[in-house]
């Protein structure tokens, strides 16, 4: 059965796109940062307050991995760091998946992040610096992973439906 990774920076869209792409296809939804909480009975900030991004880390590789390996198809949403550890980002290329980029310029970024610094743990240790300046080299750092992705979708100013039919097309 098929699975479709969902990757892209924080904000990009990953999971209402991904909800929405898995009902036209009538697959399962899940979505990485989710099942981190379920497993750790915390949510992702607590685990990074409590226990520290190296260990978040480690158990964002554990399940990323254990999901790969299910026999079941479903669209899961990475987070946005997932390819860039633990060299997640060589799982982007398998057989059995096809990964999505949704690439979002750092204005966009910028726009729907702006409100949630406080929520986001990454974003909150930053909070002193210009916010689309760190996003900039954020991305920059980042942008190397992302591009392993089998599929690139620019995301700025289209709707969730627009982006999902989309990925429909280019999937067929
Ligand atoms: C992170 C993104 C978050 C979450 C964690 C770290 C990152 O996921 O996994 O806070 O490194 O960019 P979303 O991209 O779903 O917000």
């Amino acid at each position: 059965m098929q699975k479709i990774l969902l990757l892209g920076y924080m904000g990009s869209g990953k999971s209402v796109v991904g909800q929405s792409l898995s009902q036209k296809l009538a697959i399962p939804f899940l979505d990485l940062d989710r099942e981190i909480e379920k497993q750790e009975g915390k949510s992702i900030r607590d685990i990074f307050e409590a226990k520290g991004e190296i260990y978040f880390r480690k158990v964002e590789h554990t399940l990323f991995i254990k999901l790969l390996q299910s026999d079941s198809g479903f669209v899961l949403a990475l987070g946005g760091g997932t390819p860039c550890y633990a060299n997640n980002h060589l799982q982007l290329k398998r057989p059995d998946s096809v990964s999505v980029y949704l690439k979002a310029s750092i204005q966009t970024l910028s726009d729907r992040l702006e409100s949630e610094v406080s929520a986001r743990p990454l974003l909150r240790n930053n909070q002193d610096a210009d916010l689309s300046e760190f996003i900039a080299k954020h991305l920059f750092d980042r942008s190397f992973y992302y591009n392993h992705a089998n599929l690139k979708i620019t995301v700025d100013n289209k709707s969730v439906n627009e982006i999902v039919s989309e990925i429909i097309l280019r999937l067929a």
